[in-house]
């Protein structure tokens, strides 16, 4: 079993150090959010993920996982440094790399045996070779023997734990194999594919995952726009398209586009990368430009029925950029509430588990405690995150409070046909009328 320190406790390392220590090995995670740790201590979990706060708080009582701000501390004696730190959008849009770069040098400046580096944060091609200059240059000619592999991740947040533990593959890049066999040796239990390649290939593969997830997304967008105009419904669209293996079912449903804290920030660095080194990334400025679109769709169809947003009374259920997770990066909700409120409609919203996030930054957001409260006296509803709870609502005491009866589902969640028989003007994405060809949206 390994000693393995990992470096940020967010979404990625927490999860990584967890499932580690669950695997046997001995695991410190660290973090320099004091209230992050201080939180974590008292087993407190400062994110809401499935099965994470279990897992976590059996392996602390079995002493294979601690938590601490202390850099010596954490990584005394490790044999593997995960490093799981933020890589948010520069101004450009290139990954900002100054958590990658502090916690590298910690790592130079107090290791003094032995140690593979592993960058887990999602990273620009080249990152893993300056991850080892920024070591070298701050060692000053003291000697170290370790090695970079990058080990990119793919979990998604509200199913991170399972994504861990059985993964589609295990990625790792190294110029030095020997570290990389020993990096999937902390991986052979799970009995999944791992693929050893070289650095810059590996943090490839994550990049181009994420585009091309991305890149579905937008692509059944696009075709519910324009099924909205010739009269075809986007859901079984994708249906039939996802029955074709070739095609499969993933990353087909068509919404309000793509959020949450990594498609936004990797596909624009993608192209910020393909740019700055001379090639023109056209379908990803395409896979952009129809996302942000598809936010200002959904208030264009509520502006057309309600006449004018000014002044009217918006209610939208969910914040979180998904389902499962209080993540509320970049999600398409915040956007749309932007977008309304520029246009003058006051906005009151609730979500299952984001609530806390959003506070801070919808100052001017009515948060509710309920779906219903947030459907009272409004002009419209708007479904922005497909929570279950959102699913089998009590439309007959919507119908009685909302102040004008429309609906705006973004998600394709509810029954069309069932709510206009109720009473409601109802959009949708990419379902057009079927019987005559008008758009009904
Ligand atoms: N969230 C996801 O679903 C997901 C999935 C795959 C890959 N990734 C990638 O993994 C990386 C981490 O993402 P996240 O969502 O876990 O981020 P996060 O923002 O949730 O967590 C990052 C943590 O790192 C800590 N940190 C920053 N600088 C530090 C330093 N010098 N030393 C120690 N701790 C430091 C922060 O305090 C924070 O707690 C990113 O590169 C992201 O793109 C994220």
């Amino acid at each position: 079993m390994s000693r393995i320190c990992v470096i940020g406790t967010g979404y990625v390392g927490l999860v990584t150090g967890a499932c580690f220590a669950d695997l046997g090995n001995t695991v410190v995670c660290l973090d320099v959010d004091e209230t992050r740790i201080n939180r974590l201590k008292s087993g407190i979990m400062p994110i809401y993920e499935p099965g994470l706060e279990q897992i976590v708080d059996q392996n602390v009582r079995h002493g294979r996982l601690s938590f601490t701000t202390d850099y010596p501390e954490a990584l005394k004696n490790a044999e593997f440094a995960f490093i799981a730190v933020g890589t948010p959008s520069g101004v450009d849009g290139e990954a900002d790399l100054q958590y990658v770069r502090q916690a590298a040098e910690s790592i130079a400046d107090l290791v003094e045996w032995p140690i593979i580096v592993v960058n887990k944060s999602t990273v620009p091609v080249g990152t893993g070779d300056w991850v080892a200059e920024v070591i070298t240059r701050r060692r000053n000619g003291r000697p170290l023997d370790f090695n970079v592999v990058s080990n990119p991740e793919f979990l998604r947040e509200g199913s991170a734990i399972l994504d861990f533990m059985s993964p589609d593959r295990v990625v790792l890049g190294s110029l030095h194999r020997e570290a990389a066999e020993k990096v999937a040796r902390l991986y052979l239990s799970l009995r999944c594919p791992i693929m050893i390649t070289d650095l810059r290939t590996a943090e490839m593969v994550k990049y181009a995952s994420n585009a091309f997830l991305a890149t579905r997304i937008s692509f059944i967008n696009e075709i519910a726009n324009i099924c909205e105009e010739l009269g075809a419904d986007v859901r079984e669209v994708a249906r039939g398209m996802g029955l074709d293996k070739r095609i499969g079912p993933s990353f087909l449903d068509a919404g309000l586009g793509w959020g949450g804290s990594c498609f936004p920030k990797d596909v624009k660095a993608l192209a910020h990368m393909a740019v700055l080194h001379g090639t023109h990334p056209q379908l990803l400025q395409a896979v952009m430009d129809i996302n942000r679109n598809q936010r200002r769709r959904v208030v264009v169809k509520l502006r057309r029925a309600l006449g004018t947003l000014d002044q009217k009374v918006i209610g939208v259920l969910g914040l979180s950029f998904k389902p499962n997770t209080d993540d509320i990066r970049e999600a398409p909700a915040l956007e749309v509430i932007h977008l309304l409120e520029n246009e003058g409609a006051s906005v009151r919203a609730y979500d299952p588990q984001a609530m806390q996030a959003a506070a801070s930054v919808l100052p001017r957001v009515r948060l509710c405690e309920t779906a219903y409260e947030v459907a009272e006296g409004a002009d419209g509803l708007l479904l922005a995150t497909e929570w279950n709870e959102f699913k089998q609502l009590d439309f007959g005491i919507i119908r009685q409070t909302m102040r004008t009866p429309i609906i705006m589902d973004s998600r394709n969640l509810w029954d069309g046909e069932q709510l206009r028989a109720m009473g409601f003007t109802y959009f949708s994405i990419g379902r057009g009328s079927k019987t005559n060809g008008h758009t009904q949206g």
